[in-house]
């Protein structure tokens, strides 16, 4: 065998077992859009040919995260299978205390209910709608402070998820301990593209937060990617194994917020893990009261099995290469074909720049979702508007918010889907970026009054 080199990011797993999808005609197709009013959120699962809506909860578990499902111990209190999680964190993470929770926002509605105040601040590089809704629940204002290329969809800069240090500086110094619950950072920045934060911008943010007195976590759903990202871009980091990338982003911080269903590889999980022991005695209370005892925290036993396994597996750097270079597979096709992309792709997803791929459209015609409806119609693929329908209304003047962004983005399921399947996606995307003038937009027809994105009915304008 000397001499062989393996295929660059070639898949590192053989698949044993299948789950059959089903193709539709474009008549069925023009059906279920009819019925659905339009949004791919209404559209049953089972007639979508590649399923792109979300990277969450979707991953492939491995056969060892499945035998670890018989594993689970089930106890209330003290499960075998909690001490594990907690063992995996504290050596991957360096974590010491650790409660598990149903998902991401379960950690969010324990991590916010124990440290903010109404009125208080949060600053973040860029809040997912979920940290945001649950910042808002609690009374507090959220502040995004992303550096500028973060909005720019050509800026090929490397690490589009970074801080503006200058800006985090001067609200720091402004509001202060008193006014600043938090500073968070989200690796990657998920509202941004899915672009990572660089190590120094990571540890010069913290540096910053803990001068002011303030507490810095991460909302750690996609750290393994942004680590990744870290070993492959940043200098001084570039080569380096990326646990100890991991270790150094987390060594930065107080603690995170986790949604397992991202880089833990499994269907359900979260966690919220902290250093300080009064912090974690106080979360406990709210803990119990939402999610459940803390050794369970919302989960089976066999799911803290599963998580605990699939933390271990994500940070494996050949699974790595192979699920950055998988999204950056299909970047590159659509970009040969001239459609216009949020540049440089993002660790999980690929986003689509709706407002470039169709510059005739203005905002009120929904230039993102009647791209998202399009692509379905051509090739059973299901993506998700990330622009003027999901910013929804303005509560006080009750005017459509228009984010600096209209997007619509293709996330990649985790070992789910070959690049036989991201060459259909492709070939869809393409076909549709061919008749792109001929499109109308769309306009809403029922719009209910929060989160309109997941219920609101559409018709197409003439
Ligand atoms: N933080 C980020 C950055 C996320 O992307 C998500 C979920 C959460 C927190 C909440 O975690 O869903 O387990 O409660 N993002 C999913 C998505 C829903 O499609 O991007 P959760």
């Amino acid at each position: 065998m000397t001499g062989y080199t393996p295929v660059p990011d070639a898949e590192p797993f053989r698949i044993k077992m299948v789950e059959p999808i089903r193709w539709t005609t474009r008549e069925e197709r023009e059906g279920l859009l009819e019925e659905a009013g339009y949004n791919l959120f209404l559209v049953p699962a089972e007639a979508v040919y590649i399923d792109l809506l979300t990277d969450s909860g979707t991953s492939a578990m491995s056969d060892a995260q499945w035998a670890g499902l018989m594993r689970g111990d089930e106890a209330y209190a003290g499960s075998r299978s909690f001490y594990r999680l907690r063992e995996v964190i504290r050596g991957l993470l360096g974590f010491e205390h650790v409660l598990p929770t149903h998902q991401g926002r379960g950690a969010e509605h324990v991590l916010f209910s124990t440290i903010l105040k109404p009125g208080q601040l949060v600053l973040n590089n860029m809040h997912f709608d979920t940290t945001l809704a649950h910042v808002q629940h609690r009374g507090g204002i959220a502040q995004d402070l992303a550096i500028a290329q973060a909005y720019d969809p050509t800026s090929a800069h490397p690490f589009k998820g970074d801080f503006d240090l200058s800006r985090l500086e001067r609200a720091l110094k402004e509001h202060g301990p008193a006014k600043i619950a938090l500073v968070m950072a989200t690796v990657t920045c998920n509202s941004g593209g899915g672009q990572p934060v660089s190590l120094a911008n990571l540890r010069q943010a913290a540096a910053l937060a803990r001068s002011h007195g303030v507490r810095f976590f991460l909302d750690a759903c996609r750290f393994a990617e942004n680590a990744y990202f870290i070993h492959e871009r940043e200098p001084g980091w570039t080569g380096r194994p990326v646990r100890e990338v991991v270790r150094a982003m987390m060594d930065v911080a107080d603690g995170c917020t986790m949604s397992g269903k991202k880089d833990a590889l499994v269907n359900i999980g979260g966690f919220l893990a902290m250093r300080d022991p009064a912090l974690y005695r106080q979360a406990t209370v709210w803990a119990v009261l939402f999610e459940g005892f803390p050794t369970y925290g919302g989960l089976a036993g066999r799911d803290l099995e599963a998580m605990a396994r699939g933390l271990e597996e994500v940070v494996d750097e050949e699974y790595l290469r192979h699920r950055l270079g998988q999204v950056r597979y299909l970047a590159d096709r659509l970009r040969d074909a001239g459609v216009p992309l949020m540049e440089p792709p993002g660790g999980h997803a690929v986003y689509l720049d709706a407002r470039r791929f169709l510059p005739h459209l203005d905002a009120e015609q929904l230039p993102g979702q009647t791209l998202a409806v399009e692509i379905y119609r051509e090739g059973g693929v299901r993506t998700v508007e990330i622009g003027t329908v999901l910013a929804g209304r303005d509560p006080a003047t009750g005017a459509n918010r228009h984010p600096e962004l209209e997007l619509v983005r293709l996330a990649i399921p985790r070992r789910v889907y070959t690049d036989r399947h991201l060459e259909w996606v492709a070939a869809s995307v393409i076909r549709v970026y061919g008749r792109r003038t001929a499109m109308r937009g769309m306009t809403m027809t029922e719009e209910p009054p929060v989160l309109r994105h997941f219920t609101a009915r559409f018709r197409p304008i003439a």
